[in-house]
C-alpha cells in the first residue's frame, strides 16, 4: 500500500478520534411512555466546548424492520427548547405536547460542529406512546357489596323459580294425569269417582 494513503489515512482517523472526544454525549435515557394526550420532554445532553447546531431527528419503525430518520417538524405542538447550559454540559429539550400514537419513535439529536464538518448523533430516546385502559366503572365498597348481594339473590330466585315449576309439575303428573288413573277411573263406576287423586289409589284391588 502507499506510504502516503496509509499516512493520511491515520491522519484522517486521528482527526476522526479528536472530534469524538471533542463532543462527549451524556446517557440519555433510553425510554419514555407517556399517555396520548399528555405531554413529552425528551432531552439530550453532551459536553463540548466548540459551537453547535442541534436538530432532532426522529426514526419511524417501518413494518419491514427498518427505521426511517426524518427531521422533526417544529410546530405549536412540538417545541425544541433552547440551549441549557450547567457545568459545561450542553442540554437540548424537546417538549410534545398532546402527543398523538404517530408520534412513538426514536429521538435524536443530530449534532453538528458548526466549525468543522463533523457532525455525531447522541444515543436516543424511544417514545411510546400508549392509550390507556378504560375503567368501566369507580364504585364505592358500600355499592359494590350491595351489587354482589343482589346478584345473590338473583341467582337464588333463577334456581328456586324454575326448580318449584318443576316439582309442580311433577307432581301433577303423577297424581292426576297419569293413565293409570285414568284406567282406574274408568273401572270404578263409583260415588269416589270424582274424589281427589290420593283416595283413588287407596281403591286399588
Ligand atoms: C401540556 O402543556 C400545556 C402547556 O405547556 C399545559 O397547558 C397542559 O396542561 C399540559 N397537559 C398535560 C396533560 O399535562
Ligand atoms: C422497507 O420498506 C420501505 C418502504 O416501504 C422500503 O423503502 C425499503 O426498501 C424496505 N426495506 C427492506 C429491507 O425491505
Ligand atoms: C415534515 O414536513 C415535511 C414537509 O411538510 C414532510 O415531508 C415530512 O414528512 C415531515 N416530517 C415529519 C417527521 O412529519
Ligand atoms: C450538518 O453538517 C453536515 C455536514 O457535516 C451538513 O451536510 C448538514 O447540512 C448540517 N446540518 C445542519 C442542520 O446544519
Amino acid at each position: 500500500m502507499d506510504f502516503a494513503l496509509v499516512l493520511s489515512m491515520s491522519f484522517l482517523a486521528a482527526v476522526a478520534n479528536g472530534h469524538q472526544t471533542q463532543v462527549q454525549l451524556k446517557p440519555d435515557k433510553p425510554f419514555q411512555r407517556v399517555q396520548i394526550s399528555e405531554n413529552a420532554s425528551i432531552e439530550c445532553c453532551y459536553s463540548c466546548k466548540e459551537n453547535t447546531h442541534v436538530t432532532w431527528i426522529m426514526n419511524i419503525h417501518i413494518v419491514n424492520g427498518t427505521t426511517k430518520p426524518r427531521f422533526v417538524n417544529l410546530s405549536d405542538e412540538v417545541k425544541a427548547e433552547p440551549m441549557t447550559e450547567v457545568d459545561g454540559v450542553k442540554c437540548h429539550r424537546l417538549i410534545l405536547k398532546n402527543v398523538r400514537v404517530d408520534d412513538t419513535a426514536l429521538y435524536q439529536c443530530f449534532i453538528n460542529l458548526t466549525s468543522r464538518r463533523f457532525s455525531i448523533f447522541t444515543h436516543g430516546t424511544f417514545l411510546q406512546v400508549y392509550i390507556p385502559m378504560h375503567k368501566t366503572f369507580d364504585l364505592s365498597e358500600s355499592a359494590k357489596n350491595s351489587i354482589i348481594i343482589a346478584e345473590g339473590v338473583l341467582l337464588l330466585l333463577c334456581v328456586l323459580i324454575p326448580g318449584t315449576m318443576l316439582l309442580c309439575k311433577g307432581l301433577n303428573l303423577d297424581d292426576c294425569n297419569s293413565i293409570y288413573h285414568q284406567i282406574q277411573r274408568s273401572h270404578v263406576q263409583g260415588p269416589y269417582q270424582d274424589v281427589a287423586c290420593g283416595e283413588i289409589q287407596l281403591e286399588k284391588p
